[in-house]
């Protein structure tokens, strides 16, 4: 293969003739256009309705980075805060801001910096939400967020992975400190973050409580979870007893309900709420709440896992690219089921 220097909206990538779609370009004409590809973008923070899918530019590929062509996105909660301005105190953006932090897709070219992947290479990863814009046909994003695809798994399901995986890792591994024998409960054992935590948990030899509601009660079992309990029907605080880590991934009065269930000394780690620290106190307990920062590294530990059969990834709905508002739309009603990722690129080009 020919390689060959590439101008991807302002930076210096070196990309493989037979991997980018612009070498047709470059063979053609030798100054650096501007490309464009297709991303749902928005304007002002709001609804679904401010999603437009429209061209951008292809983003600049700097000398630590890959530039990725997205086969798919995986759709996650913060993608909706941020597109509705929840988190624009502590994230502000520059618009127009391309939507999505998760992806799964082909090295397209790399930084001349990077020597850990190279064009053709199929990778998975979360993108620092400074960054972020996987909603889009091309991303780039620092090669030490990412890691190689799981290679048991389709695109679409290794961009279910990254997000949820990580930030899993990070409250059980991280801050909880997990260890064989201890009592965990898992708050939303059968969303992206729960299914993971909980088969992290069981496979770290802890006892696994969780709850779920309706088929994800089996679901939840079959990753395996010790006990179930549909918090629709049953309340949690009236089964789950001693327990050492409660992964709270819910909030509210989720949160609240579950000091109580906890021994001296446990700890409750919190994914979208912020638990209050004198709350903690009162019940004597500790708490954090989970910042989840993207580490290629901790993500090439989930791959291995998956690719060992230790680790299941669970996918939902899948949608077009030009259909994100509509993910976005399902995901706020909280009518979900599993979850949803964007078709965005066929594999190959
Ligand atoms: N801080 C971080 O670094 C970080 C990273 C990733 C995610 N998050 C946050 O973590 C949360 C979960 O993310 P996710 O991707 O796992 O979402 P998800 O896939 O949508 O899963 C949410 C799950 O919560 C369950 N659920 C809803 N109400 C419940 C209740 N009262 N009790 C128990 N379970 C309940 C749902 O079950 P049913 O379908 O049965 O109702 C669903 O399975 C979101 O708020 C997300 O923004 C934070």
């Amino acid at each position: 293969m020919q390689r060959r220097e590439i101008a991807h909206g302002g930076g210096l990538c070196h990309g493989w003739k037979g991997h980018s779609h612009f070498a047709h370009f470059y063979s053609q004409m030798n100054q650096p256009i501007m490309r464009q590809m297709k991303a749902i973008r928005i304007h002002t923070y709001g609804g679904p309705e401010q999603m437009q899918l429209e061209d951008a530019p292809v983003p600049a590929c700097g000398a630590n980075d890959l530039l990725v062509r997205v086969v798919a996105a995986g759709v996650n909660p913060i993608d909706w805060k941020i597109r509705a301005g929840a988190m624009a105190h502590g994230l502000p953006k520059a618009f127009a801001v391309t939507l999505g932090w998760d992806a799964a897709g082909v090295v397209d070219a790399v930084g001349g910096s990077v020597t850990t992947f190279k064009p053709g290479d199929e990778v998975c990863f979360y993108a620092e939400f400074a960054r972020g814009g996987t909603y889009a046909e091309y991303v780039a994003v620092d090669a030490s967020q990412v890691a190689l695809k799981p290679r048991t798994l389709a695109f679409a399901a290794a961009a279910a992975l990254p997000m949820a995986g990580q930030a899993a890792w990070t409250a059980l591994v991280d801050n909880a400190k997990i260890e064989r024998g201890m009592r965990v409960l898992i708050h939303g054992g059968a969303g992206a973050l729960g299914s993971v935590a909980v088969q992290l948990a069981k496979d770290a030899g802890l006892h696994v409580i969780a709850t779920a509601s309706g088929d994800g009660v089996a679901l939840v079992r079959s990753l395996g979870a010790e006990e179930v309990i549909d918090y629709r029907s049953q309340r949690f605080q009236d089964h789950a007893r001693d327990i050492d880590v409660v992964l709270d991934t819910i909030g509210g009065p989720t949160q609240e309900a579950s000091w109580g269930v906890m021994k001296p000394g446990g700890i409750l780690v919190a994914t979208a709420m912020p638990p209050p620290p004198e709350r903690a106190a009162a019940a004597g307990v500790r708490a954090a709440f989970v910042f989840t920062p993207p580490r290629g590294a901790v993500l090439a530990q989930l791959a291995e896992r998956v690719d060992a059969g230790r680790l299941r990834v669970l996918v939902g709905q899948e949608f077009a690219l030009a259909d994100a508002a509509h993910a976005h739309r399902l995901g706020e009603s909280g009518k979900a089921r599993g979850k949803m990722v964007l078709h965005i690129n066929a594999p190959r080009v």
